[in-house]
């Protein structure tokens, strides 16, 4: 074997642990069959860090993930951690990763997959084939925040009392190279671009706006357009064929993309690409949560973490042919109507056969 791949793997909570475990075995398989070895390590984050360490964030997690090639994380997150103190909620590891790494660019792939219409709710779907780019580092999710105590009144005469806040900023910088990533994207896909953003409301989306526009003067192939976020969602639904590479912040990322889950028929079919530095490692993951309800049970669609070990194969680590050769063993599964319960619909005529997470990779596998 020539090459060798480090892949620290962050299993998480809730399904985290089952879905990552199928994806390695996938990507060990398709890589051996290139003659490339992978080499896993498995790292402490979330929920299991909380148990094991009393915080979510161990430091040797993050000296773990830059000591490697790339990261594949799980889900992080449950019940059971849901009344421990706001800084050591495990939600706090995986901001903390992508701080820490540095992957302030999230690319979030929606695929209509062939043969899943039936699981769209979405009477006539068409042909979704979109990628929304997040921006993972800036905006609310990591501006000033924090509490304060206020003795004025409001109107009807009520003290107003504890004051939370929460703070969009976003730099020049920060918007600039997130845009340049969209626009990257958009050269190479249908050279259609839609910055999403709340420019009658907000400076920040105002800033956006100029931004794109500037630099679309360096891209005069691709079609620079404009939505209010409270529109894009209407017309998500509305034509979601007609979308190509969709750029927007950090909080209107997070609720679009769950968004795109429903319309290609299940969150659990959309992997993701957190990057960032060129030549540091990159963290891929399925973009949906660590779903207690139905973890443990073999119930768990490991078809998001597979896709985004796919996209780790490709977009930083180079190996195109295993990208391409996990993509197609999934295309082949769903084909032969494999289908976990998150994508089973009464009415689909596929001939599909309801498999848990296990036979599901195991497809998968057989088909690489
Ligand atoms: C996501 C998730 C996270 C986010 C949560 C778990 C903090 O929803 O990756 O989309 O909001 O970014
Ligand atoms: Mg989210």
């Amino acid at each position: 074997m020539s090459k060798k791949y480090n892949i620290s793997v962050i299993p998480g909570d809730g399904i985290g642990p089952e879905v990552t475990s199928a994806a390695i075995k996938v990507l060990e398989t398709a890589a051996s069959k290139r003659e490339i070895e992978i080499y896993t390590k498995e790292l402490l984050a979330g929920g299991a860090a909380i148990d094991k360490y009393g915080i979510p964030l161990p430091q040797e997690t993050i000296y773990g993930c830059k000591d490697s090639d790339a990261v594949l994380l799980g889900a992080v997150g449950g019940p059971k951690w849901d009344n421990v103190e706001p800084d050591k909620r495990p939600e706090k590891a995986l901001l903390g990763l992508r701080s820490g790494l540095d992957l302030y660019a999230n690319i979030r792939p929606v695929v209509l997959h062939e043969g899943l219409e039936a699981a769209s709710p979405l009477k006539n779907p068409g042909k979704v084939d979109l990628v929304i780019i997040r921006e993972l580092t800036g905006g609310i999710y990591f501006g000033k925040t924090g509490f304060y105590q206020s003795g004025d009144k409001l109107s009807d005469g009520t003290v107003k009392g504890k004051i939370g806040f929460d703070t969009e900023s976003y730099s020049e910088g920060e918007i600039n190279r997130i845009l340049k990533i969209g626009f990257g994207f958009a050269m190479k896909r249908r050279k259609k671009l839609t910055l999403v953003d709340k420019a009658n409301v907000l400076v920040t989306s105002r800033m956006w706006r100029t931004l794109a526009t500037q630099m679309s003067f360096d891209y005069p192939e691709v079609e620079l357009d404009f939505l209010y976020v409270d529109n894009a969602s209407m017309q998500l639904i509305n034509r979601p064929s007609s979308f190509d590479v969709i750029v927007t912040s950090n909080l209107f990322g997070d609720i679009l993309s769950d968004e795109a889950g429903q319309i290609v028929g299940s969150i659990g079919m959309l992997p993701s690409a957190s990057v960032g530095v060129i030549g540091k490692p990159g963290m891929f993951e399925p973009i949906h949560g660590s779903a207690p309800d139905i973890a443990g049970q073999n119930k768990a669609n490991p078809l998001g973490t597979i896709l985004s070990c796919a996209m780790m194969m490709r977009t930083v680590l180079g190996e195109e042919e295993v990208a391409d050769d996990i993509e197609n063993a999934v295309k082949k599964t769903l084909a032969q109507g494999y289908r976990t319960g998150d994508i089973t619909f009464v009415g689909d005529n596929n001939n599909t056969k309801l498999v848990g997470t296990v036979e599901m990779t195991q497809a998968v596998i057989d088909n690489l």
